[in-house]
């Protein structure tokens, strides 16, 4: 079996791809601090896997720590892989505390790339964000569209840190290198045992929508119904997170058959949907109405942005199985089986 660790393995994103990675025949070792990841998700994961995964308890920060963690994971024993998600994510958040996005995102990747070095490691796949084209002049956007000046400190440390992976390759370590692009990922495991956990009030639209349909927040806010768009709301290309997931174990399969490389891949599904029509879709399929209100539009946010997918489908062989009611459903799920 291909041992994987995965930083930041008991995050939203991070604890679907545990999933996907065992069911396609790899071990997982997560990684993982719980600074923004309860405790709880590791209940989940072992409700669904039946067995309880492999998990050190570390902050990628902590260089020496984390070398003690990939010591006591190899144990004479080779690690395959590596995907790295653990960082912040909070794009508000990061234009009020820069260092803070700065410092963690930006020594964690270090570190990581430094532990593959030491623990020869050489497949290693990054999470980053189409953040990273900014608004880019046409939609759908592709991987050969420039990176633009970053809207965030956020979107700057994954311009860096997809930089700092590039210039490992390019200094010439046989390192193999995927970097996924996510567009906007949303819904949850079907068995409602794990999905997204945002502390405190959310910031993104699926898990505020949702706990406003369940009444445990204010109305939904839209933010601006003014841009150039149909129904002038913006537009995104919202993924589901197990497809998300498994795009993860196609780039570890792919990378195994390459030399060294470092190439980014955009992952989404290739379709664009407006703030109403998320919501229009979202009372169609669970039949529960979303309190909202039209607001003013929200600072840094773009008009329009979805991925063009060609490349991943043609070199990963990966495509999306779920639509946009499915992560909707999902994510309704989700939200009902967090509310006891
Ligand atoms: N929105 C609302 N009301 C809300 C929350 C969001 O109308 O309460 C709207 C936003 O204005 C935007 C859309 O819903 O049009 C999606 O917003 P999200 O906050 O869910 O997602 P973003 O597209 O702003 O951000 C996401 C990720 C970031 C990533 C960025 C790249 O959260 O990590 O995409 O564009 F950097």
């Amino acid at each position: 079996m291909k041992r994987v660790v995965v930083t930041g393995g008991a995050g939203y994103i991070g604890s679907h791809t545990i999933i996907e990675l065992v069911n396609s025949g790899y071990s997982p070792i997560v990684l993982d601090n719980f600074s923004n990841a309860k405790r709880e998700v590791l209940a989940g994961l072992k409700a669904i896997l039946e067995f309880e995964p492999h998990v050190e308890e570390v902050d990628c920060t902590d260089r020496s720590a984390l070398f003690s963690a990939f010591e006591r994971i190899t144990s004479g024993e080779t690690i395959d892989g590596i995907i790295h998600f653990a960082a912040f994510k909070a794009v508000g958040e990061s234009t009020l505390m820069p260092l803070k996005y700065y410092s963690n995102n930006i020594a964690s990747t270090v570190n990581i790339l430094e532990a593959a070095k030491r623990f020869d490691v050489s497949d290693f796949v990054f999470s980053s964000s189409c953040t990273v084209y900014g608004q880019p002049e046409t939609i759908p956007v592709d991987e050969s569209t420039p990176v633009r000046g970053a809207d965030s400190p956020y979107g700057y440390t994954k311009q860096v840190c997809e930089r700092i992976i590039t210039d490992f390759v390019r200094s010439g370590y046989p390192l193999k290198a995927a970097l996924l692009r996510y567009f906007n990922p949303i819904g949850a495991h079907p068995s409602g045992h794990i999905g997204e956990l945002p502390l405190g009030t959310p910031d993104n639209l699926i898990p505020y929508l949702t706990q406003a349909a369940a009444q445990l927040r204010e109305p939904l806010t839209v933010f601006g119904n003014d841009y150039p768009t149909p129904d002038g709301t913006c537009i995104r290309d919202y993924i589901h997170v197990l497809d998300l997931a498994k795009a993860h174990v196609a780039a570890l399969n792919w990378l195994g058959g390459q030399g060294t490389t470092c190439e980014a891949f955009n992952l989404g599904t290739g379709q664009g949907h407006s703030v109403l029509e998320v919501m229009r879709a979202f009372e169609r399929t669970t039949g529960v109405p979303v309190p909202h209100r039209i607001g003013p539009r929200r600072t840094g946010d773009i008009a329009a942005i979805f991925a063009d997918t060609s490349k991943a489908r043609r070199e990963l062989g990966w495509s999306c199985q779920f639509n946009l009611e499915d992560a909707l459903r999902d994510a309704w799920n989700w939200q009902q089986s967090t509310v006891d």
